[in-house]
């Protein structure tokens, strides 16, 4: 692929994708990892002269343009992040006369912020020709980093590079979607081994494609969380009220046949944490025992693997080479529930092998607990790194492919 180090930037306006989706309390961003991980690219742009234009989409924008969808805190948290002025077009239109204006008024090392891709809706959403268009007549070059985006064929992820293509303007990656692909993409097709795949999280229905790709790469499969107990209730247990998809009971069979079949090993929970109900908040006060995962009671619901199991699943952790981690190993929000969470990832964080983080709650789980220096890369991206997980080629990363 064709990064920021290949193309010459000097003096032209090169489009940045960004994925600057971060989430926001009251209009203050809670958590700006996303800011902080476009910085080299941005950076390495203003270096080379470039006049950088940023555009991202933040949330769902479910009701039409609205000030809380509205990028400008980013923009104000990015300024200070850069140490220079962002240039913010607040305008809805996001490619319409403001931005056009202010884009002619750039010099070289400039930075504008376009705004919120979602507010032109659908035209973004389903990679609308007009919007593409707008988009790359803003620029001459287009750089895409927002790997948290990549599975979505949005305008501004996947029409732009046709339109900037076509009027003979270069397409390429940013750093930040360099490294997610470099880490995701080795981890999968070329692991040092042993590979250790763990993934944890409520629903089996969510990791399908994920289950079924892993097993055939990995050599220990680990599976925690709630879609634990679907496993444990097609091998036959006994799993008392703990969260089960009975739909997919036949295709755990599947899997755990297609492991033993490819001599690969599939550990699942052989104890577990239980409680008499969900709590409710989740971080309500419980009182919680622990079971063999062959003796959970009828009233009873598994909410955490057990210490059995964060031992076994240490130990396989110790023993490997690369590991992936993608979901929490229990209700981790809940004091009482998270041990077998932070217990993985304190494995994650001792051992030597390369570790890497799929986005979302394991990334939240990492960051809160304090181990995420100890680990060799954290996805910025939730559903992209899952659907790379699939061994899926995602739309973005394929668009801005350069060949
Ligand atoms: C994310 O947060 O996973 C990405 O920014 C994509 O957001 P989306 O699920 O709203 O497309």
């Amino acid at each position: 692929k064709k990064s920021v180090d290949d193309i010459n930037v000097a003096g032209k306006r090169v489009l940045v994708r960004c994925d600057f989706n971060v989430p926001l309390k009251n209009g203050e961003i809670t958590d700006e990892t996303r800011i902080v991980a476009a910085l080299p690219t941005i950076n390495k742009l203003l270096a080379d002269g470039g006049k950088v234009i940023l555009c991202s989409h933040l949330g769902k924008v479910k009701n039409g343009p609205n000030e809380g969808e509205s990028l400008a805190p980013v923009a104000k948290r990015l300024s200070e992040k850069l140490g220079k002025d962002v240039n913010f077009v607040a305008d809805y239109n996001v490619t319409g006369e403001a931005a056009t204006a202010a884009v002619a008024a750039m010099k070289e090392g400039d930075v504008v912020l376009l705004q919120n891709t979602r507010f032109r809706g659908k035209e973004e959403t389903k990679n609308g020709e007009e919007f593409s268009k707008e988009l790359a007549d803003l620029a001459d070059v287009y750089v895409c980093d927002a790997f948290g985006s990549s599975h979505r064929a949005h305008a501004s992820v996947a029409g732009v590079t046709e339109c900037i293509r076509a009027k003979g303007g270069e397409c390429a990656v940013g750093y930040l979607m360099q490294k997610e692909i470099d880490f995701l993409g080795n981890a999968v097709e070329n692991p040092v081994r042993p590979f250790v795949a763990i993934l944890g999280g409520a629903k089996v229905a969510d990791k399908l494609n994920v289950i079924n790709n892993l097993l055939e790469k990995c050599d220990t499969l680990i599976i925690g969380g709630g879609m634990a107990f679907t496993f444990l209730k097609a091998q036959g247990l006994e799993i008392g009220k703990s969260l089960v998809d009975d739909e997919k009971l036949d295709y755990c069979k599947e899997m755990m046949d297609k492991a033993e079949k490819l001599g690969k090993k599939l550990l699942l929970p052989v104890d577990t944490t239980i409680a008499a109900s969900f709590p409710n908040p989740i971080d309500a006060e419980i009182e919680v025992s622990v079971v063999d995962a062959n003796k959970i009671p009828a009233d009873m619901e598994g909410l955490d693997i057990g210490p059995k199991t964060a031992e076994l699943y240490a130990d396989a952790v110790k023993s490997a080479k690369t590991v992936v981690w993608n979901g929490p190993m229990g209700v981790f929000e809940n004091p009482v529930l998270a041990k077998g969470t932070i217990a993985v990832a304190k494995s994650l964080a001792e051992t030597d092998a390369t570790t890497i983080i799929g986005g979302g709650d394991s990334a939240a789980a990492v960051n809160q607990l304090g181990f995420a220096d100890k680990m060799s890369h954290i996805s910025t991206g939730g559903g992209a790194s899952l659907e790379f997980l699939e061994g899926k080629e995602l739309p973005g990363v394929a668009a801005a492919d350069d060949k």
